[in-house]
């Protein structure tokens, strides 16, 4: 299976050459790397065309980051590795940026965490925007197979939720290399502002998932009439006590998974909404039916969600009350879409000190 053979993309080399000349149009630190690649290209033209492109138009959706500071460990630190995963995509770049300082600058031991992410097409760029942001990360990339869930996703009630990254935190078991054992899985729209150690030592006590549960929060309404109505599908719940939680910030138990066959188990669940609907959302519903009631319960300090607001209107929330640890613009709205659009909202100034975006770098200028 393609799958298994994930090779983390750990340099330039094991980039493909086309890719490499599309490099030559982000930085001008990179051109000299990219320069060399081209060179063993027989077409001159090409040289060329990179070479105006470097001088007269940088690519106008790729942002360019301000370089964050080196994090140091403390003098108590041992080296117990601290694994965390997330997407990368270009368009939430900026807010997987802000989440990584967030967390180096928050954490005791910022040399052991090692970051894990995701994507589904290989975004020179991207990897880049990274390595010059952030030149101390320890980090690998892996290639999440989009094929592979594609044809399983329902349409949601928000068209960003379909989008198969989504979907990605399913199939980390598969991903993840061995040694990996123990994994923090985070949305892009999070920051961190405690020790991400706090969470990550967590006793998941035999439980799968470690995560903030809701139980105030009406859980019939995640799911359709037809799923409640029906004689078998509303059996589903029985024996437990189910609660809403976020699949945005959850604890991983690695090898439970895989041993549990849990992927399977959600996949099943998608693949009864396409044959009906039986919940409005994207991803979150079948981990819901799968592991509500079955996790370890985290504090809710480890996730206060809804901050982007509703699904639809992305409306200004305010936070609830209680300390907080981690910061979650679940919802429509993010961040920093509403900072540049000058209407914020409050809680939007807490996540403005991690924002690594630097809108009028003239990177190409001499
Ligand atoms: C939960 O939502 C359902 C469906 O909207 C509603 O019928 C029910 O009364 C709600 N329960 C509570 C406790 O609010």
């Amino acid at each position: 299976m393609a799958f298994r053979n994930n090779t983390p993309i750990l340099g330039l080399l094991s980039l493909p050459l086309p890719l490499l000349l599309f490099i030559v149009t982000t930085t001008r630190q990179h051109a000299t790397i990219s320069v060399a690649a081209v060179a063993t290209t027989p077409t001159t033209v090409v040289t060329t065309d990179v070479h105006l492109d470097v001088i007269r138009k940088p690519v106008p959706d790729v942002p360019v980051f301000r370089e964050a500071p080196e994090f140091r460990n403390g003098d108590t630190c041992n080296k117990d590795r601290i694994h965390i995963s997330m997407t990368l995509d270009s368009n939430y770049l900026r807010g997987t940026m802000a989440a990584v300082l967030s967390i180096l600058q928050h954490s005791e031991c910022p040399e052991n965490v090692e970051f894990h992410f995701l994507w589904s097409r290989y975004e020179p760029q991207v990897f880049f925007s990274i390595k010059s942001t952030f030149p101390y990360l320890k980090f690998k990339i892996y290639r999440f197979e989009a094929n592979r869930v594609r044809g399983k996703i329902s349409k949601s009630i928000r068209q960003a939720l379909d989008q198969p990254l989504n979907y990605a935190r399913i199939y980390l078991s598969d991903i993840l290399p061995g040694y990996v054992q123990r994994v923090i899985y985070l949305d892009s729209d999070i920051v961190v502002v405690d020790d991400i150690a706090k969470l990550w030592e967590v006793d998941l006590e035999g439980k799968v998932l470690a995560a903030p549960e809701y139980c105030h929060a009406n859980f019939t309404e995640y799911f359709t009439d037809l799923f409640w109505s029906d004689p078998v599908l509303s059996k589903t719940f029985e024996g437990r006590k189910p609660c809403y939680f976020n699949t945005g910030v959850m604890v991983m138990d690695v090898e439970l998974w895989r041993e549990g066959k849990f992927t399977q188990k959600v996949e099943d669940w998608m693949a009864v909404q396409k044959q009906k609907r039986i919940y409005h959302l994207g991803s979150l519903p079948p981990f819901l039916l799968v592991l509500a009631g079955e996790l370890k319960s985290v504090d809710h300090r480890w996730n206060q969600h809804g901050l982007g607001g509703d699904n639809l209107e992305g409306k200004c929330r305010s936070l609830h009350p209680g300390p907080i640890s981690l910061l979650h613009w679940s919802g429509k709205g993010k961040p920093w879409l509403r900072l540049d659009s000058r209407k914020p909202c409050a809680v939007d100034h807490l996540w403005a000190p991690y924002d690594l975006y630097h809108a009028n770098i003239h990177h190409f200028e001499e």
